[in-house]
């Protein structure tokens, strides 16, 4: 199925020349009505405060509209001028639906060399123009439930290049700005995604030999712009490097990191660089896809410390501890096993203490994963049942066959709503007081799974094991 872009509005930044021409004329082909923005500066971006030329944008609008295509020009600045850019694509057209945000500018120079205006200014096109961009279309946008917007990275920035701080910095901020977006337009359809392209314009011109950058025509880069700009695609925060027919996907990852210390105790300047291997160590990495997720190894990393014996209390419990109990083996933690019972005679002693129990758990499943305090390996689960209005509330013991198993979707009904995971003294602690559940999760004591609403409600649960008793 060809992509077709009749009726959409595109709006292509820096359009007068390079690559931003190369996706204005894939765009026009493609039946878009396209405004093209260039205020014709030098590479450097030394005409942005003077000396304007009108030449670029319009010649590009002379060849689209001379072929049968839709085009009107734009000479705004992008650095401050979002707001009057997308007013030309609105009075010429009514509306907008993508945005590329491809105009910029180089002032290449060693760090030592560099004066805050190249700085500055540096910033202002690429990043504060990206920024006016996003900004002038965003309401528009959530306005019509519609919008894909194409911001352009750099190699540069990903991976950083010898005299270009400036450049770097700004399109590293706008990939920050990129992710955000694309999370912050979900609920209004608002696909946002990055481009690193590399191809042959005036910007690559010194840098490249002729024939590598015959080999990098910006005509290689604009069909992706295309296909994520298209309203069937559902890509969004997503980075893509591509030139030259090469299309690849980066992701941002990192290790599985490595617990040092965690909770009460920090770890030592001597024991991070003993362990830079291991905190270092690739060979099992993963892709987050926000900063909870390094919040979650950092509570369970901070949870194992706190139940971990020291080095000393390890090599003691060592003596007592054989044989290591199997999974199939373990016998409940003392603390938990004797809660739980409590909680189990309290419910069943009086329909008034059912009913509370009832209406604190409703009809959800919740499962607490209690460690031995000794060896924090052995766990065992305990799965809680409300009943609903219909059923007998439960508390069991699970066979650790079965706690391990995932909950299939052929039986959704034992799914948990949500699991907690603590160690035996910690639950006790919970259970009699001694201890919040804020200051548990907050310090890595206590882990959740699933839904935090039904989690929260465990705190009275546990209150009620605690008085039980
Ligand atoms: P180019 O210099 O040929 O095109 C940039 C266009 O932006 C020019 O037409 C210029 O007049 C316009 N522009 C500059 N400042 C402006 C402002 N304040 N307001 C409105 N328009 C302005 O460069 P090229 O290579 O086509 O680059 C396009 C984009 O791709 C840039 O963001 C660049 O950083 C990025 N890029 C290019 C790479 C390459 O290999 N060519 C590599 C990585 C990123």
């Amino acid at each position: 199925m060809r992509l077709s872009f009749l009726n959409r509005t595109v709006l292509v930044t820096g359009g007068g020349g390079g690559l931003g021409k190369a996706y204005a004329l894939e765009f026009a082909k493609r039946g878009a009505n396209v405004v093209i923005n260039d205020l014709g500066g030098n590479l450097d971006g030394s005409s942005a405060t003077g000396n304007l030329s009108e030449t670029a944008a319009s010649n590009v609008v002379k060849e689209i509209t001379s072929q049968g295509g839709k085009a009107v020009a734009d000479y705004h600045n992008v650095a401050t001028q979002g707001d009057k850019i997308v007013e030309t694509a609105l009075k010429a057209y009514g509306k907008i639906d993508v945005l590329v945000n491809n105009a910029g500018i180089l002032r290449d120079k060693t760090f030592h060399k560099m004066e805050q205006k190249d700085w500055d200014d540096v910033l202002a096109v690429h990043l504060n123009g990206t920024f006016s961009l996003c900004r002038a279309v965003w309401p528009h946008m959530q306005a019509s439930n519609f919008g894909r917007i194409i911001n352009i990275g750099s190699g540069a920035g990903l991976y950083g290049n010898y005299g270009q701080s400036s450049y770097a910095a700004a399109k590293m901020g706008i990939l920050g700005l990129t992710l955000t977006l694309s999370k912050e337009g979900v609920r209004n359809n608002i696909k946002c995604n990055c481009i690193v392209p590399i191809a042959g314009s005036r910007m690559t011109a010194t840098v490249l030999p002729p024939a590598v950058l015959d080999l990098l025509h910006p005509s290689h880069v604009a069909p992706i712009v295309a296909a994520l700009a298209h309203e069937s695609s559902t890509s969004t925060g997503k980075i893509f490097e591509v030139g030259g027919g090469w299309y690849s996907e980066v992701r941002i990852s990192r290790t599985r990191g490595v617990g040092l210390g965690g909770g009460a105790g920090a770890a030592s300047a001597e024991d991070i660089l003993q362990n830079m291997d291991k905190i270092g160590d690739f060979s099992h990495s993963c892709w987050p896809e926000g900063p909870g997720d390094a919040l979650k190894d950092m509570m369970a990393a901070a949870a194992d410390a706190q139940s971990s014996p020291s080095p000393a209390q390890a090599q003691a419990q060592a003596h007592v501890q054989a044989p290591i109990l199997t999974p199939a083996e373990v016998t409940p933690p003392p603390q938990a096993a004797s809660l739980f019972s409590s909680l189990t005679s309290y419910i069943t002693s009086s329909p008034q203490n059912t009913a509370a129990f009832k209406a604190l758990i409703k009809s959800y499943i919740v499962h607490f994963v209690v460690a031995h305090d000794a060896d924090p390996q052995s766990k065992a689960t305990w799965a809680l049942y409300g009943g609903g209005s219909n059923s007998v509330p439960s508390i069991t013991l699970l066979p650790s066959s079965a706690a391990s198993a995932m909950p299939s979707a052929s039986s959704p009904s034992q799914a948990p709503a949500c699991t907690i995971h603590v160690s035996d003294t910690t639950i006790a602690r919970l259970a009699s007081r001694s201890l919040s559940t804020e200051m548990a999760f907050m310090r890595g004591l206590l882990k959740v799974e699933g839904s935090m609403g039904v989690a929260l409600k465990m705190k009275e649960v546990l209150a009620l094991a605690g008085s039980a008793k």
